[in-house]
């Protein structure tokens, strides 16, 4: 495994994407073998920060597999951080200046998984020196696979696909989430929303931010927003709204970067509308 170029990104004759999609399509069969297993769930702090077994297994299973084709990237996983933000940064600081980086969430949106409501999802990114070169979501409950790759596209179960064209908030179908940490950020949250109901076509909070990102790159949503989220939440998402022609900020329009925590993602043309009706909200 040493003919590594960064410019077809081949190592051992296996593509990156190749290993992102295998991956993950791997990773999404083993997590609905085990469904019966999701009512086994342990709390990391509350009531609505929920982890079970199959996320831990849907990692390992993760982590075996980059390993064996790039055994000298690292991986930043959820379930290898401590909890909360301060491990996520933690987690983050340790591999920040590594070289590759594989950003993994093994389910995002374990709460659903545990319910039995099919909205849930694998999200696989690759970054080199930081920037997200790779972006994989792995719908197993629909067998819908979103792919990106930096420079060459969004893809859904192989087809090119692009954002959506409303150009007002009016117009929009929207989503956003709300963070498990309830004390600091549930007041804003629901400013948020008291913000953007009115003036939006409507609100959806299905509870996996990457699947609503990927949702965006689809076109199937005009924008999205959460406060609160990981690297983990939203580097594969990101990379998909991208290159299916979006923009994806912080909430003061920033660009995005690895620690961003508080994201907007949209089509690009409600960009500045959704970004201004939300600040309004956090005043
Ligand atoms: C969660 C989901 C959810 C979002 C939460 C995340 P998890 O991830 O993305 O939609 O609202 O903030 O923590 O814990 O299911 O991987
Ligand atoms: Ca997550
Ligand atoms: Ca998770």
């Amino acid at each position: 495994m040493t003919n590594e170029t960064n410019d077809n990104y081949q190592v051992g004759g296996k593509s990156f994407t190749a290993v992102a999609v295998n991956t993950a399509s791997k990773a999404g069969e083993w997590i609905q073998t085990k469904s019966n297993q999701a009512n086994r769930f342990t709390s990391k702090g509350s009531a609505s920060d929920l982890v079970t077994e199959v996320d831990k297994g849907a990692e390992k299973l993760i982590r075996n597999l980059i390993q064996t084709y790039f055994p000298t990237h690292s991986i930043l996983g959820e379930e290898g951080a401590d909890p909360g933000a301060e491990g996520a940064a933690k987690a983050l600081q340790a591999v920040k200046d590594d070289e590759y980086v594989w950003i993994v969430d093994p389910i995002d949106g374990t709460t659903n998984f545990i319910h039995g409501f099919p909205f849930y999802s694998v999200s696989i990114a690759l970054a080199y020196r930081g920037e997200v070169i790779v972006g994989v979501i792995y719908d197993p409950s629909r067998d819908e696979l979103f792919v990106a790759e930096k420079g060459k596209g969004a893809y859904v179960r192989g087809k090119r696909v692009t954002v959506s064209g409303e150009e007002r908030l009016a117009d929009s179908l929207l989503a956003t989430g709300f963070p498990t940490e309830r004390q600091a950020m549930l007041p804003l949250n629901m400013n948020q929303l008291s913000a953007i109901i009115p003036g939006a076509r409507n609100v959806r909070a299905g509870g996996s931010a990457a699947l609503h990102l990927a949702y965006v790159a689809a076109g199937r949503l005009t924008g999205f927003w959460e406060m609160n989220l990981n690297a983990w939440d939203i580097a594969a998402g990101m990379l998909l709204v991208q290159e299916a022609g979006g923009r994806v900020t912080d909430l003061s329009g920033k660009p995005y970067n690895l620690a961003v925590r508080n994201v907007a993602a949209t089509n690009g043309l409600i960009h500045d509308e959704l970004i201004t009706e939300l600040s309004k909200a956090n005043k």
